[in-house]
């Protein structure tokens, strides 16, 4: 029996462009390229598990279920990315259509010499994705592992921690953008995904506290005191951060000779890869999680999307990086 993974987030069309340097103030620009895809941090998480679960014929046994809660507007973007989530074998049957409304729209600007972004969201139709959508069809107990990001409202990611707790559900939060949370939240988090701006706001430290291994413990511990079981902190070029509350930490190197071209959807490929080690975890009981493998491998696959434009469209299937 392979778990059931259920993504409860935004979904975004984004609108890239690829530019020699970022715009100054006043300056126009003539971008290099331009390109429109979809994205939302929740659908590109979705993809990514769906993706990273079996080789890229669809033909092929996945390792995991996975199901997609959200809403787009009633536009053809929606359209677009609905059928994109139908195409990697989501079930979107919980993304809503809303009458009226519009799909959440990222302005994605992309810097040749880095392939590093700048992203504005206008959310749309993920601001009213509200409590409802956390009892909807009963998703919740039919789920074994629950991913969220920040891209929704606070409420319902609240609500949703909060609903998975009493029914055991595993939650993973990646809260992006970074946003302060209540306390209590914590205690319900399985796992933690965070990069190193996240890590900073959220654990109350400047960023170049998390230089050192040292500061990176400290904060990890910070964590899982308030009650987190597994951090994990992204760091970029050096590499990602784990700690866990049953005392393992480690810091495993990023990938070698990898030549950047657009990041945009690395950070969710990670989670989405590391959610399939973790939701097969789950689905045994949970007693033997390889934390650090599967750190390595969400490591891994995120290396092949950052050399690669685009958000969903750049996340790889499994063959494409075993
Ligand atoms: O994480 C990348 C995503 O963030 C983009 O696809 C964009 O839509 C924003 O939500
Ligand atoms: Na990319």
């Amino acid at each position: 029996q392979i778990p059931q993974i259920t993504i409860l987030g935004s979904l975004n069309t984004d609108l890239v462009a690829y530019v020699p340097h970022h715009p100054l103030p006043g300056e126009t620009l003539t971008a290099t390229s331009f390109l429109t895809s979809p994205g939302g941090k929740g659908s590109n998480q979705a993809v990514a598990c769906a993706k990273l679960s079996r080789p890229r014929s669809l033909s092929s046994t996945p390792s995991a279920h996975v199901s997609m809660v959200g809403a787009v507007g009633s536009d053809s973007n929606g359209d677009l990315l609905l059928s994109n989530l139908t195409n990697y074998g989501i079930d979107s049957t919980l993304v809503s259509k809303l009458p009226g409304k519009k799909t959440g729209i990222a302005m994605i600007v992309v810097e040749a010499e880095t392939g590093q972004n700048r992203i504005i969201i206008s959310g749309e139709a993920n601001h009213e994705v509200d409590e409802s959508y956390v009892t909807k069809g009963g998703w919740l107990e039919k789920t074994d592992m629950l991913i969220m990001q920040l891209e929704i409202p606070m409420g319902t990611v609240l609500k949703a921690v909060e609903e998975a707790k009493g029914k055991g559900v595993d939650v993973l939060l990646n809260p992006a953008p970074a946003k302060k949370m209540p306390e209590g939240v914590y205690k319900g988090l399985k796992h933690l995904v965070v990069n190193e701006t996240e890590a900073a706001i959220l654990g109350g430290v400047e960023e170049r506290e998390l230089d050192t291994i040292q500061g990176l413990e400290r904060v990890g511990k910070g964590f899982v005191e308030r009650g987190v079981e597994n951090f994990i902190a992204t760091l970029g070029g050096r590499g990602v951060y784990y700690l866990t509350r049953d005392g393992r930490s480690g810091l495993v190197e990023a990938e070698k000779g990898v030549k950047v071209v657009d990041t945009t959807g690395a950070g969710d490929t990670f989670v989405g890869r590391y959610a399939l080690d973790a939701a097969a975890a789950k689905k045994e009981g949970n007693k033997e999680f390889d934390i650090e493998g599967a750190v390595r491998r969400a490591n891994k696959a995120a290396a092949v999307t950052v050399q690669r434009e685009g958000a969903a469209a750049s996340i790889p299937w499994r063959d494409e990086v075993e």
